[in-house]
């Protein structure tokens, strides 16, 4: 994060799902293309492509790769680097992410980032999986995790981050050419970090549920890591960017530590079911303000929407029955997020721009726009599932109308907006091409392997008005303002720099917009069949 300074291929993904025999199917491929030709051209809603929005959000976390880049790298443009990372410190920090358009590898939002694609990878395994999708996003959190473990050397021991924003920014580089400091920074019993111990327990441990099947051994190994960190933050508390101070400017944990704590208590008892963790947020739900602050923001800093409406889903099983008080007082917070998104409050909602967008600030909008999606999707999921309805102060919202407004949120992203512009690089007709990033601005070290120096790379790239040589495929960018506008420049980085945690909600969202299309499909055809054979 820079701080100062439509149509095709429906067919290969309707017919899977349905148990429609064959023929039938072909015979309602036609009518489906009647009707499509029907719909187009009667009504002007936008049909999005959300198999191919999906497909692409996982190409970027390729392109954020560092370390040393495997065979099967499917975005050809990147190629090894940070490959002596960690070594004036004796530690082998190889891997993991670059959080945006810089080289720094930042714990608590690259932690953030993994826990999300899992929370994807836990509620719509079976949608990404009918996408083809599964094993990518499993490689994309692998990628996250397999670093985790090597900045984890001991219980008590975490590194929190590699390079710094202020030494990185003063040049514009491809990381493969990276000549600024890669010192590495870590947390310890000394110099504390509650916070970053606790997303990247919360990362592993949502991780060990998505690896349980196909990869017990390591599932294991992550929740082992996952509860001694979750230990570690929680015996020697501190908010990290006192201990690590280089992060200040950056990723500072404004919100402090307690939502960490609660957060990956949270998910270490979905991991687990060991009752410890679930009392753990039962009795510290007020002190840590679990049930205390309603908020309108879930993002790589402020959990608590998040834990909040994770806990809520609790209530439901019989087991809890006995913590239905706390519960509910969580239930009650979460409800208050998803009805602030809807506009439903009794006064404290989220702004929304003149065409509809949630808007909560100026930089980087669109990493709340995609969290907020995210939760309104779960959170209809869990209506649906249970039967219920949620009252908000100006009214009843059943499961359709929430996850309606998620669609129109994801919808905007894909195009449906006033600068008639994919904000998810790489889709549609009309992208940003000038997205701040170093790696996606400068030639290709594959097309041109001369060394590119320092500030030859502000001089010759950084500055040209030309887009930018390589896609960064399925990047969000920060997005536009609050009027719905939007600069494509390389320098307006508000707007035009991508994170690794404003995708990463995205990748479930598209599964289910996807999963529900394909079910509207098999029963449009199912109708029309029995229209037309009466
Ligand atoms: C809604 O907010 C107004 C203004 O703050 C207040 O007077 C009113 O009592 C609130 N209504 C409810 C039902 O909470
Ligand atoms: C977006 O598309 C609409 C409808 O085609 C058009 O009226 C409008 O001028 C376009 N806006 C921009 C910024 O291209």
């Amino acid at each position: 994060m820079e701080k100062d300074n439509r149509e095709p291929q429906h067919m290969k993904h309707h017919f899977g799902v349905s148990k429609i025999p064959i023929l039938v199917q072909h015979c309602c491929f036609c009518l489906f293309l009647i009707l499509t030709f029907f719909i187009t051209t009667t009504t002007t809603t936008q049909a999005f492509d959300y198999a191919d929005a999906l497909s692409k959000s996982l190409l970027y976390f390729e392109a954020q790769r560092s370390g040393r880049i495997p065979y099967n790298q499917r975005v050809t443009w990147r190629d090894h680097s940070g490959l002596t990372d960690g070594l004036e410190q004796g530690v082998d920090l190889v891997g993991g992410y670059y959080d945006a358009g810089d080289h720094v590898k930042f714990g608590l939002p690259m932690a953030f980032t993994v826990t999300m694609l899992s929370w994807c990878a836990i509620e719509y395994r079976q949608q990404i999986q009918d996408a083809g999708e599964l094993e990518h996003t499993m490689e994309a959190i692998k990628w996250g995790t397999d670093y985790f473990i090597k900045a984890h050397t001991s219980p008590n021991v975490l590194w929190a981050e590699v390079g710094d924003g202020d030494t990185d920014h003063y040049c514009w580089q491809r990381p493969e050419d990276m000549t600024t400091s890669r010192r590495a920074f870590k947390i310890d019993e000394k110099n504390p970090g509650s916070d970053l111990a606790g997303e990247t327990a919360a990362a592993m441990a949502a991780a060990s549920i998505v690896f349980r099947k196909t990869n017990p051994h390591y599932s294991h190994l992550l929740l082992h890591h996952a509860q001694q960190l979750f230990e570690f933050g929680d015996k020697y508390r501190g908010n990290y960017d006192a201990s690590v101070g280089v992060v200040k400017r950056y990723y500072a944990s404004v919100s402090g530590y307690m939502d960490e704590l609660l957060w990956a208590g949270t998910w270490l008892y979905k991991a687990t079911d060991n009752e410890g963790y679930l009392e753990y947020v039962i009795s510290n739900a007020d002190t840590f303000g679990g049930t205390g602050w309603s908020i309108s923001e879930f993002s790589w800093d402020v959990k608590y929407a998040g834990l909040q409406l994770m806990l809520s889903k609790f209530l439901n099983e019989e087991k809890h029955k006995k913590h239905a008080d706390i519960l509910e007082k969580y239930r009650s917070k979460a409800e208050f997020y998803i009805c602030s998104c809807l506009n439903k409050n009794n006064g404290s909602n989220v702004q929304r721009t003149p065409a509809g967008l949630l808007y909560i600030r100026q930089w980087n909008n669109m990493q709340y726009v995609s969290t907020a999606a995210f939760l309104l999707t779960l959170y209809s999921d869990f209506l649906q599932s249970t039967n219920q309805k949620l009252n908000c102060h100006s009214g009843t919202v059943d499961h359709e109308e929430i996850m309606s407004f998620a669609k129109s949120q994801v919808d905007y992203i894909l195009g449906s907006n006033p600068m008639n512009m994919s904000y998810l690089v790489g889709y549609g007709p009309k992208y940003p091409k000038r997205v701040h990033h170093r790696g996606a601005s400068i030639v290709s070290y594959k097309k041109n392997k001369g060394f590119i120096g320092c500030t030859q790379g502000y001089d010759n790239w950084y500055s040209s008005q030309s887009h930018n040589p390589n896609i960064l495929i399925g990047a969000l960018v920060g997005g536009p303002d609050w009027h719905d506008n939007f600069e494509d420049q390389r320098n307006n980085f508000m707007q035009t720099e991508a994170c690794t945690y404003n995708t990463a909600p995205l990748v479930g969202v598209f599964a289910k917009l996807l999963h529900i299309e394909n079910q509207k499909m098999a029963h449009d055809c199912n109708s029309l069949l029995v229209a037309s054979f009466k």
